[in-house]
């Protein structure tokens, strides 16, 4: 059984210092592809300094809006993606978002891996009750991923999306806490 929470076989979640963070996500946003698959926002790019300002903002909060984790691949220990949750209601919902930003490491399970570390901190650090996202339906990587990762598909926005022309729609997908400890809680001796 693994006992350490912010590590898997393949990656380890991180902290990172703002200007890390800033350096990466800057340069990744700069691959217009994987913009559109994170965010419905038109194109667009960030400096590093602006980067580094909002999350220098952002991560002092105190109680936290956001937990930011860095992805680092552990061979290599190289810094390939993030993954957040961001804030939890009082309901004990929270809302997931990851990126890895490195396309050499698409498709190779480390996205799914740091999803499943991820889960595992909102449902037993946290003790949240759900986990939500929401996910393209021209990213069938990304809904494989998290499918394999415990989470259902909850509902679909039609047409949600207009790009080079094309309409397309928005898939909801929720874990809960049962759910999850049906799924993996033997995994970790729960
Ligand atoms: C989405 C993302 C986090 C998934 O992480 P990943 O490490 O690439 O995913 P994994 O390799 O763990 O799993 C992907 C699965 O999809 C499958 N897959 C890959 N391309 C596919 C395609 N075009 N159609 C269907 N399945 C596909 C893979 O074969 C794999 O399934 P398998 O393990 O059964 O073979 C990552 O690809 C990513 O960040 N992409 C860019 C940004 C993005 O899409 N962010 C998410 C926004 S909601």
């Amino acid at each position: 059984m693994n006992n350490d929470i912010f590590r898997g076989k393949l990656v380890r979640l991180s902290a990172e210092n703002p200007e890390i963070y800033a350096e990466h996500f800057s340069r990744w946003w700069h691959d217009s592809e994987y913009g559109r698959l994170l965010d419905l926002a038109p194109g667009h790019l960030f400096s590093p300094k602006r980067t580094k300002e909002w999350l220098e903002k952002e991560l002092e909060k105190d109680p936290p809006e956001m937990w930011l984790f860095g992805i680092r691949a552990l061979e290599g220990d190289k810094l390939i993606g993030f993954v957040d949750l961001s804030g939890a209601t009082p309901h004990g919902d929270t809302f997931v978002g990851i990126g890895i930003g490195e396309r050499d490491y698409w498709g190779k399970g480390y996205g799914t891996e740091a999803m499943k570390l991820v889960l595992r901190f909102a449902f037993v650090e946290l003790g949240l009750h759900r986990v939500s996202l929401d996910v393209f339906d021209y990213n069938p990587r990304g809904v494989k991923s998290y499918e394999k990762a415990g989470f259902r598909h909850e509902g679909r926005v039609r047409e949600m999306i207009l790009r080079n022309g094309q309409r397309s729609d928005v898939f909801f997908m929720g874990i809960l806490r049962e759910d999850w400890l049906r799924q993996f809680g033997a995994e970790y001796g729960l």
